[in-house]
């Protein structure tokens, strides 16, 4: 007999930053499982290549939105043309981010608020949209933040990023006891260091290479792909019961002393 479990037909979900990098392997990983997904970036090409191979290799339906999360005054219109496209949106994974490193004095405020409104702001609209959506549908829905090790500590030059993302983790605990009443679950995932474009200038450097070998007890990078299991747990049935929670994919970095 299949497992319902982790069968997510009939269920649409909502990428974020699901171009390239992390939120892709999300995107495909949902499709895998039965999702329909609608993804969402500034880069057109990407994009579109994103969705051809969703589609291509699972069958699933892809719907691309070319969108600046920056503008967070514009999400809630977004919002508003992905249901009317979609038919509706089951699951969202807040994935997309920004990252900028330098010394903590010299961080300009212009960066400090786009990083946070990228980061953690567009995170909370599309959330508040989303519960609305829920709420007037009277349907449960679930909701994954893609957090980061910056959780949990801290590493020098990261400042407005850790911020972020630390009120990121605050946000999901937030929201999950606040619209568990709608049953909506709200988790996080903390990746560790995964190979991506966003980490190019960490993974070309050797001595942070070396690091990254060194505090990882599995020994490698993460791959994007390897964060998409806890993505498919969280948004399926398997995850009914969890909420509020964060779950790092780190290869044990944290376990580690
Ligand atoms: N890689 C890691 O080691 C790691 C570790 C911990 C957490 N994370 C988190 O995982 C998430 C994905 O990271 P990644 O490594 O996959 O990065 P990535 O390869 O750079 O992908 C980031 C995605 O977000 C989109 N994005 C960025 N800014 C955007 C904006 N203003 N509006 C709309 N979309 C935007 C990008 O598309 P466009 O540039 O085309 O807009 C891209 O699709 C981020 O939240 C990151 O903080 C990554």
């Amino acid at each position: 007999m299949e497992s319902r479990l982790f069968n997510l037909s009939g269920r649409t979900a909502l990428v974020t930053g699901g171009g390239r990098g992390i939120g892709l392997a999300i995107a495909r990983g949902l499709a895998e499982h039965g999702a329909d997904v609608a993804i969402v970036a500034r880069t057109k090409e990407q994009l579109e290549e994103a969705a051809r191979q969703i589609e291509t290799e699972t069958g699933r339906k892809v719907w691309i939105f070319q969108f600046d999360l920056a503008k967070v005054e514009l999400l809630e219109g977004l919002f508003e043309s992905l249901i009317a496209e979609t038919g509706g949106i089951d699951i969202l994974v807040n994935c997309a981010g920004a990252t900028i490193r330098g010394a903590a004095e010299e961080v300009d405020l212009k960066t400090w608020n786009q990083v946070i409104e990228i980061n953690l702001t567009s995170a909370f609209v599309l959330s508040q949209a989303f519960c609305r959506h829920r709420k007037k549908q009277g349907k449960a829905g679930k909701i994954i933040n893609i957090g980061s090790l910056t959780c949990h500590g801290a590493r020098p030059t990261t400042a407005a990023y850790a911020s972020s993302k630390g009120g990121l983790l605050m946000l999901t605990k937030t929201l999950a006891v606040e619209w568990a009443k709608y049953n909506i679950n709200v988790n996080a995932i903390g990746p560790g260091y995964i190979a991506t474009e966003l980490t190019e200038p960490l993974w070309t450097d050797d001595e942070f290479n070396r690091w990254v070998h060194s505090k990882t007890p599995l020994g490698r990078w993460g791959r994007p792909e390897d964060l998409a299991g806890t993505a498919v747990l969280l948004a399926s049935k398997a995850g009914d019961f969890i909420t509020g929670q964060i779950i790092y994919v780190d290869g044990g970095w944290l376990a580690l002393l």
